[in-house]
Protein backbone atom coordinates (compact mmCIF):
# COMPACT_ATOMS: atom_id res chain seq x y z
CA UNK A 1 0.00 0.00 0.00
CA UNK A 2 1.55 3.81 -0.70
CA UNK A 3 1.72 5.89 1.99
CA UNK A 4 1.80 9.94 2.13
CA UNK A 5 5.32 11.21 2.33
CA UNK A 6 6.51 12.34 5.24
CA UNK A 7 5.80 15.94 5.70
CA UNK A 8 2.70 16.49 3.44
CA UNK A 9 -1.01 16.01 3.73
CA UNK A 10 -4.27 14.74 2.75
CA UNK A 11 -6.36 17.77 2.79
CA UNK A 12 -10.15 15.71 3.70
CA UNK A 13 -13.15 17.41 2.63
CA UNK A 14 -14.29 17.74 5.98
CA UNK A 15 -11.14 19.77 6.65
CA UNK A 16 -11.65 21.25 3.08
CA UNK A 17 -14.21 23.39 4.41
CA UNK A 18 -11.94 24.99 6.63
CA UNK A 19 -9.23 25.62 3.76
CA UNK A 20 -12.27 26.96 1.84
CA UNK A 21 -13.08 29.53 4.73
CA UNK A 22 -9.35 30.51 5.29
CA UNK A 23 -9.01 31.29 1.20
CA UNK A 24 -12.02 33.26 0.66
CA UNK A 25 -11.69 35.44 4.17
CA UNK A 26 -7.82 36.18 2.81
CA UNK A 27 -9.42 37.01 -0.64
CA UNK A 28 -11.82 39.07 0.63
CA UNK A 29 -9.63 41.17 2.71
CA UNK A 30 -7.15 41.34 -0.45
CA UNK A 31 -9.88 42.99 -2.26
CA UNK A 32 -10.73 45.55 -0.24
CA UNK A 33 -7.10 46.09 -0.21
CA UNK A 34 -6.84 46.53 -3.79
CA UNK A 35 -4.57 43.66 -4.47
CA UNK A 36 -4.62 41.46 -7.53
CA UNK A 37 -3.80 38.20 -7.32
CA UNK A 38 -0.66 36.53 -9.27
CA UNK A 39 -0.27 32.62 -9.84
CA UNK A 40 3.60 31.71 -10.86
CA UNK A 41 4.70 28.19 -11.43
CA UNK A 42 5.47 25.32 -8.67
CA UNK A 43 8.84 24.76 -10.87
CA UNK A 44 11.35 27.44 -11.30
CA UNK A 45 14.89 27.37 -12.09
CA UNK A 46 16.80 26.29 -8.83
CA UNK A 47 19.39 29.25 -9.26
CA UNK A 48 16.54 32.05 -8.50
CA UNK A 49 16.33 30.55 -5.15
CA UNK A 50 20.54 30.25 -4.73
CA UNK A 51 20.48 33.56 -6.16
CA UNK A 52 17.54 35.87 -3.92
CA UNK A 53 17.24 33.26 -1.00
CA UNK A 54 21.17 33.39 -0.57
CA UNK A 55 23.75 30.67 -1.10
CA UNK A 56 24.20 30.36 2.58
CA UNK A 57 20.55 30.46 3.89
CA UNK A 58 19.22 26.91 5.42
CA UNK A 59 16.72 26.89 2.83
CA UNK A 60 19.38 26.80 -0.17
CA UNK A 61 21.90 24.84 1.83
CA UNK A 62 19.75 22.07 2.75
CA UNK A 63 16.30 21.98 1.65
CA UNK A 64 15.56 22.57 -1.66
CA UNK A 65 13.49 20.02 -3.37
CA UNK A 66 15.91 19.91 -6.73
CA UNK A 67 14.96 18.30 -10.47
CA UNK A 68 18.20 18.07 -12.21
CA UNK A 69 16.86 18.26 -16.27
CA UNK A 70 19.07 18.16 -18.65
CA UNK A 71 21.99 20.97 -18.44
CA UNK A 72 19.08 22.35 -16.29
CA UNK A 73 18.23 22.23 -12.34
CA UNK A 74 15.06 22.99 -11.37
CA UNK A 75 13.22 23.26 -7.65
CA UNK A 76 10.04 22.90 -6.64
CA UNK A 77 9.59 26.71 -5.01
CA UNK A 78 10.32 27.16 -1.74
CA UNK A 79 8.44 30.52 -1.49
CA UNK A 80 6.87 33.05 -3.40
CA UNK A 81 9.34 36.16 -2.99
CA UNK A 82 11.57 34.79 -5.58
CA UNK A 83 8.94 33.88 -8.55
CA UNK A 84 7.06 36.86 -7.95
CA UNK A 85 9.88 39.18 -8.79
CA UNK A 86 11.23 37.13 -11.38
CA UNK A 87 7.54 37.13 -12.95
CA UNK A 88 7.51 41.33 -12.47
CA UNK A 89 10.64 41.05 -14.61
CA UNK A 90 10.28 38.88 -16.84
CA UNK A 91 6.57 39.56 -17.49
CA UNK A 92 7.35 43.57 -17.75
CA UNK A 93 5.01 44.80 -14.77
CA UNK A 94 6.66 47.52 -13.80
CA UNK A 95 5.44 49.12 -17.34
CA UNK A 96 1.98 48.31 -17.02
CA UNK A 97 2.09 49.71 -13.40
CA UNK A 98 4.59 52.25 -11.06
CA UNK A 99 3.17 50.62 -7.67
CA UNK A 100 2.00 47.09 -7.90
CA UNK A 101 -0.39 45.58 -5.22
CA UNK A 102 0.00 41.23 -5.85
CA UNK A 103 -1.72 38.24 -3.53
CA UNK A 104 -0.64 34.85 -3.88
CA UNK A 105 -2.09 31.44 -2.23
CA UNK A 106 -0.28 28.01 -2.95
CA UNK A 107 1.92 25.25 -2.29
CA UNK A 108 5.57 25.72 -1.04
CA UNK A 109 8.36 22.67 -0.59
CA UNK A 110 10.94 22.69 2.11
CA UNK A 111 12.86 19.31 2.48
CA UNK A 112 12.79 19.95 6.54
CA UNK A 113 12.43 16.82 9.13
CA UNK A 114 8.75 17.44 9.71
CA UNK A 115 7.08 18.02 13.26
CA UNK A 116 4.14 20.01 14.29
CA UNK A 117 3.87 23.01 12.26
CA UNK A 118 6.40 22.12 9.85
CA UNK A 119 5.97 20.06 6.47
CA UNK A 120 7.86 19.32 3.19
CA UNK A 121 4.82 20.41 1.31
CA UNK A 122 3.17 23.52 2.70
CA UNK A 123 0.97 26.71 1.62
CA UNK A 124 1.20 30.04 1.57
CA UNK A 125 -0.97 32.77 1.74
CA UNK A 126 0.87 35.92 1.02
CA UNK A 127 1.30 39.58 -1.04
CA UNK A 128 4.06 41.40 -2.14
CA UNK A 129 3.79 45.37 -2.91
CA UNK A 130 6.43 46.33 -5.96
CA UNK A 131 6.99 49.89 -6.51
CA UNK A 132 7.72 52.03 -3.34
CA UNK A 133 10.36 52.48 -0.71
CA UNK A 134 7.62 54.28 1.03
CA UNK A 135 7.20 53.21 5.13
CA UNK A 136 3.74 53.66 5.07
CA UNK A 137 3.49 50.74 2.54
CA UNK A 138 5.21 48.72 5.62
CA UNK A 139 2.26 50.32 7.98
CA UNK A 140 -0.39 48.77 5.40
CA UNK A 141 1.31 45.80 5.24
CA UNK A 142 1.39 45.25 8.40
CA UNK A 143 -2.05 46.36 9.17
CA UNK A 144 -3.43 44.19 6.72
CA UNK A 145 -1.86 41.06 8.31
CA UNK A 146 -3.76 41.84 11.18
CA UNK A 147 -6.78 42.31 9.82
CA UNK A 148 -6.21 38.91 7.93
CA UNK A 149 -5.98 36.89 11.20
CA UNK A 150 -8.95 39.02 12.93
CA UNK A 151 -11.23 38.06 10.01
CA UNK A 152 -9.78 34.49 10.63
CA UNK A 153 -10.77 34.53 13.86
CA UNK A 154 -7.43 34.50 15.23
CA UNK A 155 -6.27 35.82 18.66
CA UNK A 156 -3.34 35.72 20.85
CA UNK A 157 -0.57 36.24 18.12
CA UNK A 158 2.16 39.13 18.69
CA UNK A 159 3.84 41.06 16.00
CA UNK A 160 7.92 41.11 16.04
CA UNK A 161 9.35 44.20 14.12
CA UNK A 162 12.62 44.92 13.60
CA UNK A 163 14.91 46.89 10.83
CA UNK A 164 18.07 45.73 9.03
CA UNK A 165 18.97 48.95 7.62
CA UNK A 166 20.27 49.50 4.03
CA UNK A 167 22.82 47.28 2.64
CA UNK A 168 25.64 49.48 4.37
CA UNK A 169 24.24 49.21 7.56
CA UNK A 170 23.63 45.34 7.32
CA UNK A 171 27.34 45.31 6.94
CA UNK A 172 27.67 47.52 9.89
CA UNK A 173 25.32 44.73 11.63
CA UNK A 174 27.75 42.16 10.90
CA UNK A 175 30.66 44.00 12.20
CA UNK A 176 29.32 44.73 14.97
CA UNK A 177 28.31 40.67 15.60
CA UNK A 178 31.45 39.67 14.73
CA UNK A 179 33.29 41.89 17.31
CA UNK A 180 30.05 40.82 19.72
CA UNK A 181 30.87 37.03 18.93
CA UNK A 182 34.01 36.46 18.24
CA UNK A 183 35.39 35.99 21.83
CA UNK A 184 32.53 32.90 22.01
CA UNK A 185 33.13 31.24 18.86
CA UNK A 186 34.60 27.81 20.21
CA UNK A 187 30.75 27.61 21.99
CA UNK A 188 29.06 27.75 18.83
CA UNK A 189 27.31 24.76 17.39
CA UNK A 190 29.62 23.26 14.40
CA UNK A 191 27.02 24.92 11.99
CA UNK A 192 27.04 28.49 13.74
CA UNK A 193 31.30 28.36 13.45
CA UNK A 194 30.77 27.71 9.75
CA UNK A 195 27.78 30.56 9.60
CA UNK A 196 29.86 33.20 11.53
CA UNK A 197 32.54 33.22 8.36
CA UNK A 198 30.00 32.92 5.66
CA UNK A 199 27.63 34.97 6.48
CA UNK A 200 27.49 36.06 10.14
CA UNK A 201 23.29 37.03 10.38
CA UNK A 202 22.08 33.78 9.67
CA UNK A 203 24.09 32.80 13.60
CA UNK A 204 20.44 34.76 15.08
CA UNK A 205 19.00 32.01 13.06
CA UNK A 206 19.96 28.93 14.64
CA UNK A 207 17.40 27.59 17.25
CA UNK A 208 20.05 25.91 19.66
CA UNK A 209 19.74 27.02 23.16
CA UNK A 210 24.10 27.36 23.26
CA UNK A 211 23.99 29.48 20.42
CA UNK A 212 20.74 31.28 21.48
CA UNK A 213 22.35 32.32 24.97
CA UNK A 214 25.86 33.64 23.70
CA UNK A 215 23.74 35.52 20.94
CA UNK A 216 21.46 36.79 23.59
CA UNK A 217 24.29 38.11 25.74
CA UNK A 218 25.82 40.15 21.86
CA UNK A 219 23.53 43.37 23.45
CA UNK A 220 23.08 44.55 19.93
CA UNK A 221 20.66 47.54 19.26
CA UNK A 222 20.22 49.66 16.24
CA UNK A 223 23.58 51.45 16.54
CA UNK A 224 24.65 50.72 12.99
CA UNK A 225 21.85 52.21 11.24
CA UNK A 226 22.32 55.12 8.88
CA UNK A 227 19.80 58.26 9.84
CA UNK A 228 17.74 57.64 6.75
CA UNK A 229 16.82 53.89 7.94
CA UNK A 230 16.28 55.41 11.49
CA UNK A 231 14.14 57.80 10.13
CA UNK A 232 12.55 55.02 8.23
CA UNK A 233 11.94 52.56 10.65
CA UNK A 234 10.33 55.21 13.36
CA UNK A 235 7.62 56.46 11.10
CA UNK A 236 6.92 52.55 10.83
CA UNK A 237 6.68 52.75 14.34
CA UNK A 238 4.71 55.87 14.48
CA UNK A 239 2.15 54.74 11.94
CA UNK A 240 1.29 51.30 13.66
CA UNK A 241 1.42 53.08 17.18
CA UNK A 242 -1.41 55.57 15.51
CA UNK A 243 -3.59 52.27 14.12
CA UNK A 244 -3.34 50.78 17.90
CA UNK A 245 -1.20 48.08 16.38
CA UNK A 246 0.53 46.42 19.24
CA UNK A 247 4.00 45.33 18.11
CA UNK A 248 6.94 44.32 20.27
CA UNK A 249 10.84 45.52 18.97
CA UNK A 250 13.01 42.66 18.72
CA UNK A 251 16.72 43.81 17.66
CA UNK A 252 17.67 39.86 16.95
CA UNK A 253 14.90 39.48 14.14
CA UNK A 254 17.01 39.15 11.14
CA UNK A 255 14.81 36.59 9.33
CA UNK A 256 16.37 33.18 7.95
CA UNK A 257 16.67 34.59 3.95
CA UNK A 258 19.26 36.86 2.68
CA UNK A 259 16.76 39.58 0.33
CA UNK A 260 15.81 41.80 3.17
CA UNK A 261 16.52 45.34 4.14
CA UNK A 262 15.19 47.16 6.10
CA UNK A 263 11.32 46.48 8.24
CA UNK A 264 11.53 42.87 8.99
CA UNK A 265 8.56 41.52 10.76
CA UNK A 266 7.26 38.07 12.64
CA UNK A 267 3.96 37.08 13.37
CA UNK A 268 4.34 34.63 16.20
CA UNK A 269 1.87 32.38 18.43
CA UNK A 270 2.13 30.39 21.87
CA UNK A 271 -0.11 28.13 20.38
CA UNK A 272 2.14 27.22 17.77
CA UNK A 273 4.82 25.22 20.17
CA UNK A 274 8.26 25.07 18.65
CA UNK A 275 7.73 26.61 15.29
CA UNK A 276 6.16 29.69 16.21
CA UNK A 277 5.55 31.77 13.33
CA UNK A 278 1.97 32.11 11.81
CA UNK A 279 3.54 34.49 9.13
CA UNK A 280 6.67 36.67 8.51
CA UNK A 281 7.94 39.55 6.06
CA UNK A 282 9.76 42.43 5.41
CA UNK A 283 11.07 45.04 2.69
CA UNK A 284 13.68 43.49 -0.05
CA UNK A 285 14.33 46.52 -1.44
CA UNK A 286 17.59 45.57 -3.96
CA UNK A 287 16.02 42.17 -5.26
CA UNK A 288 14.34 43.28 -8.15
CA UNK A 289 17.09 45.20 -9.46
CA UNK A 290 19.66 42.58 -8.46
CA UNK A 291 17.31 40.34 -10.79
CA UNK A 292 17.91 42.56 -13.53
CA UNK A 293 14.74 44.90 -13.15
CA UNK A 294 14.60 48.42 -12.36
CA UNK A 295 15.45 49.61 -9.26
CA UNK A 296 12.28 49.62 -7.39
CA UNK A 297 11.48 49.15 -3.40
CA UNK A 298 9.49 46.12 -2.10
CA UNK A 299 7.80 44.87 0.50
CA UNK A 300 5.48 41.56 1.43
CA UNK A 301 4.63 39.09 3.75
CA UNK A 302 3.54 34.97 4.08
CA UNK A 303 1.50 33.31 6.29
CA UNK A 304 2.08 29.64 6.81
CA UNK A 305 -1.82 28.19 6.41
CA UNK A 306 -1.12 25.02 7.92
CA UNK A 307 -0.11 26.95 11.13
CA UNK A 308 -2.64 29.20 10.54
CA UNK A 309 -5.20 26.02 11.17
CA UNK A 310 -3.27 24.86 14.29
CA UNK A 311 -4.48 27.96 15.94
CA UNK A 312 -8.12 28.38 14.60
CA UNK A 313 -11.01 27.38 15.79
CA UNK A 314 -12.03 24.23 13.62
CA UNK A 315 -14.76 23.04 15.18
CA UNK A 316 -16.58 22.10 12.06
CA UNK A 317 -19.03 23.77 10.52
CA UNK A 318 -22.25 23.43 8.43
CA UNK A 319 -21.65 22.78 5.18
CA UNK A 320 -22.03 26.27 3.85
CA UNK A 321 -24.83 24.51 1.75
CA UNK A 322 -28.96 24.29 1.50
CA UNK A 323 -28.49 20.83 0.26
CA UNK A 324 -32.11 19.34 -1.09
CA UNK A 325 -31.54 15.32 -0.84
CA UNK A 326 -33.77 13.22 -3.15
CA UNK A 327 -35.08 9.93 -1.86
CA UNK A 328 -36.37 7.91 -4.83
CA UNK A 329 -38.36 4.47 -3.79
CA UNK A 330 -38.29 1.97 -6.43
CA UNK A 331 -36.58 2.41 -10.28
CA UNK A 332 -39.17 4.26 -11.82
CA UNK A 333 -38.61 7.58 -8.77
CA UNK A 334 -35.18 6.47 -9.65
CA UNK A 335 -35.80 7.52 -13.56
CA UNK A 336 -37.72 10.46 -12.41
CA UNK A 337 -35.05 11.58 -9.87
CA UNK A 338 -32.29 12.00 -12.62
CA UNK A 339 -34.84 14.91 -14.39
CA UNK A 340 -35.55 16.41 -11.25
CA UNK A 341 -31.95 16.56 -10.11
CA UNK A 342 -31.31 18.30 -13.77
CA UNK A 343 -34.08 21.12 -13.16
CA UNK A 344 -33.09 21.80 -9.37
CA UNK A 345 -29.49 22.08 -10.02
CA UNK A 346 -30.55 24.14 -13.04
CA UNK A 347 -32.57 26.56 -10.96
CA UNK A 348 -29.24 27.38 -8.77
CA UNK A 349 -30.15 24.69 -6.20
CA UNK A 350 -27.88 22.12 -4.61
CA UNK A 351 -29.32 18.93 -4.84
CA UNK A 352 -27.95 15.04 -4.68
CA UNK A 353 -29.00 11.60 -4.76
CA UNK A 354 -27.20 8.22 -4.19
CA UNK A 355 -29.14 5.73 -6.41
CA UNK A 356 -28.93 3.54 -3.93
CA UNK A 357 -31.69 1.26 -2.87
CA UNK A 358 -31.68 1.44 0.78
CA UNK A 359 -34.73 2.00 3.47
CA UNK A 360 -36.22 5.42 3.52
CA UNK A 361 -34.86 4.85 7.65
CA UNK A 362 -31.38 4.46 5.79
CA UNK A 363 -31.87 7.16 3.15
CA UNK A 364 -32.85 10.27 5.78
CA UNK A 365 -29.91 8.81 7.80
CA UNK A 366 -27.33 9.21 4.88
CA UNK A 367 -29.33 12.86 4.17
CA UNK A 368 -28.69 13.81 7.54
CA UNK A 369 -25.06 12.84 7.42
CA UNK A 370 -24.64 15.42 4.29
CA UNK A 371 -26.25 17.98 6.24
CA UNK A 372 -29.13 18.19 3.66
CA UNK A 373 -31.43 21.30 4.55
CA UNK A 374 -34.37 19.53 2.83
CA UNK A 375 -35.47 16.10 1.57
CA UNK A 376 -37.76 15.75 -0.93
CA UNK A 377 -39.22 11.58 -1.13
CA UNK A 378 -40.46 10.66 -4.49
CA UNK A 379 -42.38 6.93 -3.68
CA UNK A 380 -45.10 5.00 -5.86
CA UNK A 381 -47.98 6.62 -4.35
CA UNK A 382 -46.24 10.37 -5.12
CA UNK A 383 -45.37 9.63 -8.97
CA UNK A 384 -49.20 8.11 -9.23
CA UNK A 385 -50.18 11.43 -7.99
CA UNK A 386 -47.70 13.97 -9.72
CA UNK A 387 -47.10 14.78 -5.60
CA UNK A 388 -44.07 14.55 -3.72
CA UNK A 389 -43.19 14.73 0.06
CA UNK A 390 -40.74 17.77 0.92
CA UNK A 391 -39.39 17.31 4.59
CA UNK A 392 -37.45 20.09 6.30
CA UNK A 393 -34.87 18.49 7.93
CA UNK A 394 -34.52 21.35 10.38
CA UNK A 395 -37.95 21.52 11.54
CA UNK A 396 -38.78 17.81 10.98
CA UNK A 397 -41.95 19.76 9.22
CA UNK A 398 -43.31 17.21 6.48
CA UNK A 399 -45.75 18.28 3.07
CA UNK A 400 -46.84 16.73 0.35
CA UNK A 401 -47.30 19.58 -2.55
CA UNK A 402 -47.83 19.14 -6.12
CA UNK A 403 -44.09 17.45 -8.34
CA UNK A 404 -44.46 20.74 -10.27
CA UNK A 405 -44.57 23.03 -7.07
CA UNK A 406 -41.26 22.16 -5.93
CA UNK A 407 -38.77 24.78 -7.14
CA UNK A 408 -41.10 27.57 -6.64
CA UNK A 409 -41.85 25.90 -3.45
CA UNK A 410 -38.23 25.55 -2.32
CA UNK A 411 -37.21 29.14 -3.89
CA UNK A 412 -39.79 31.17 -2.31
CA UNK A 413 -41.51 29.80 0.43
CA UNK A 414 -38.26 27.78 2.00
CA UNK A 415 -35.99 30.42 0.85
CA UNK A 416 -33.46 26.95 -0.03
CA UNK A 417 -31.64 29.61 -2.45
CA UNK A 418 -30.85 31.88 0.01
CA UNK A 419 -26.89 30.94 -0.09
CA UNK A 420 -26.38 29.01 -3.47
CA UNK A 421 -23.42 30.76 -5.35
CA UNK A 422 -26.06 31.90 -8.37
CA UNK A 423 -28.35 33.56 -5.74
CA UNK A 424 -31.21 33.05 -6.92
P1 LIG B 1 9.14 32.40 5.64
O1 LIG B 1 9.30 32.94 7.00
O2 LIG B 1 10.17 31.48 5.15
O3 LIG B 1 9.04 33.66 4.67
O4 LIG B 1 7.73 31.70 5.50
C1 LIG B 1 6.55 32.36 5.87
C2 LIG B 1 5.70 31.48 6.75
O5 LIG B 1 5.49 30.22 6.11
C3 LIG B 1 6.32 31.11 8.08
O6 LIG B 1 6.14 32.13 9.03
C4 LIG B 1 5.52 29.87 8.44
O7 LIG B 1 4.23 30.23 8.95
C5 LIG B 1 5.30 29.22 7.09
N1 LIG B 1 6.27 28.14 6.87
C6 LIG B 1 7.56 28.24 6.51
N2 LIG B 1 8.13 27.04 6.41
C7 LIG B 1 7.17 26.13 6.71
C8 LIG B 1 7.13 24.70 6.78
N3 LIG B 1 8.18 23.94 6.49
N4 LIG B 1 5.96 24.12 7.15
C9 LIG B 1 4.87 24.85 7.41
N5 LIG B 1 4.85 26.21 7.37
C10 LIG B 1 5.98 26.84 7.02
C11 LIG B 1 8.92 33.56 3.33
O8 LIG B 1 8.80 32.54 2.73
C12 LIG B 1 8.90 34.91 2.65
N6 LIG B 1 8.74 34.68 1.20
C13 LIG B 1 7.81 35.81 3.18
C14 LIG B 1 7.81 37.13 2.48
C15 LIG B 1 6.95 37.53 1.53
N7 LIG B 1 8.69 38.09 2.66
C16 LIG B 1 8.41 39.10 1.85
N8 LIG B 1 7.38 38.76 1.13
Amino acid sequence: MFKRIPGTKDILPEEALTWQKIEEASRKIFFLYNYREIRTPILEQANLFNRTLGENTEIVQKQMFLIPHAEDCYALRPEGTASIARAYIENNLDKTSVFLKLYYLGPMFRFERPQKGRMRQFHHLGCEVIGTEEAYIDIEIICLAGVILEELGIKGYQFELNTLGCSKDKNGLKELLNDRLKDNLQHFCPECKVRFNRNILRILDCKKKACQEIIAKSDISHTHLCPECKAHFHLVREGLNSLGIKYRINPYLVRGLDYYNRTVFEIKHPGLGAQDALGAGGRYDQLIHELGGPVTGAMGFAFGIERLLLVMNNTPTDNGKDLVYVIALGEQAKKETLKLLVNLRKSGICADTDYTSRSLKASLRGAGNLQAKYVVIIGEDELKKGTLTLKNMLSGEQKEIKATDLIQTLKTDIKCCARTPAGN
